[in-house]
C-alpha cells in the first residue's frame, strides 16, 4: 500500500453537516440583515466558528464587540446543533461506509481531521466514534486550516510519519493545510473544483485504487 493511513475531514466529506453549517449561518445572517450565499459559504469550508463568523461579518457594516461576536457564534452554534439532532448513521451514505469498511478490513489506519468542535457529537450520532484509530478535531486547536495542525496532531495520535498519510479534503484550505503537514491530499466536493490536490475523487469508491 502506498500510504499507512488515511486522515478524512468530517464536515462535507464523511457526511453531509456542510449543509446544516451553511443553514445556520444563512439564518444567522438573515436576522442580522447580512447577505449570504452559498458561494460565500464555500469561504467557510473548514475554517473554525470565529473565523468563519468573521468571513461573515465582512458584509456587515456595524462594528461589533467581542461579546456580541461571541454570542452570534454561540446563536449560531445552537441552530447548528439543533439542525443535527435527528442525525444517524443513515446519513453515512453506503458508497462511504463501504469504503471505509473495505480501508479498515485492509489493515490502514483511519483518522478524523477536523477543525470542528462537535465532531465526536457528530461522530457519535453517525455511529462511527469508535470506528477511527484517531479523532482530531477543532477542541483545544490553537490554529485552523490552512495551518497543518489538525493533521500534525492526528498523525502524531496515530504514531505515523506525516509522508505516510492521505488526507481527503473537500476545503480548499484543507487541502493546503495537508500540503503543509507534508500530506498527499484528495479532493472532494468544493476543493475539486481546482488543481491544488494530490488527487481529485467524484466517486469515494475510488479511494480503494488511490492507496
Ligand atoms: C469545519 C467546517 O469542519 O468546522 C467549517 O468545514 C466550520 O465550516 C468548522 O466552521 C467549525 O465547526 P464548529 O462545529 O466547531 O462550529
Ligand atoms: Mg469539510
Amino acid at each position: 500500500m502506498k500510504y499507512k493511513a488515511i486522515i478524512f475531514d468530517l464536515d462535507g466529506v464523511i457526511c453531509h453537516t456542510d449543509k446544516y453549517h451553511y443553514l445556520a449561518w444563512k439564518q444567522v445572517a438573515d436576522r442580522l440583515g447580512i447577505y449570504f450565499d452559498e458561494e460565500i459559504n464555500n469561504r467557510l469550508r473548514g475554517v473554525s466558528r470565529m473565523e468563519s463568523l468573521e468571513i461573515v461579518l465582512e458584509r456587515c457594516e456595524k462594528i461589533l464587540s467581542h461579546e456580541e461576536k461571541l454570542s452570534i457564534a454561540d446563536e449560531k452554534n445552537e441552530i447548528y446543533k439543533n439542525l443535527l439532532k435527528d442525525m444517524s448513521p443513515a446519513d453515512v451514505s453506503k458508497e462511504v461506509m463501504d469504503t471505509l469498511t473495505s480501508l479498515k478490513n485492509s489493515g490502514i489506519l483511519l483518522g478524523i481531521g477536523s477543525s470542528s468542535k462537535n465532531a465526536k457529537l457528530i461522530l457519535s450520532k453517525i455511529g462511527l466514534q469508535e470506528f477511527f484509530d484517531a479523532i482530531s478535531d477543532g477542541i483545544g486547536l490553537a490554529h485552523s486550516k490552512p495551518n497543518p495542525e489538525v493533521f500534525v496532531k492526528c498523525a502524531q495520535m496515530l504514531n505515523i510519519d506525516p509522508t505516510d498519510c492521505l488526507v481527503i479534503e473537500d476545503a480548499i484550505v484543507g487541502v493546503q493545510a495537508a500540503k503543509a503537514a507534508k500530506m498527499d491530499s484528495v479532493a472532494v466536493g468544493d476543493a475539486a473544483k481546482q488543481d491544488i490536490a494530490t488527487y481529485k475523487m467524484e466517486c469515494f469508491t475510488e479511494l480503494i485504487a488511490l492507496v
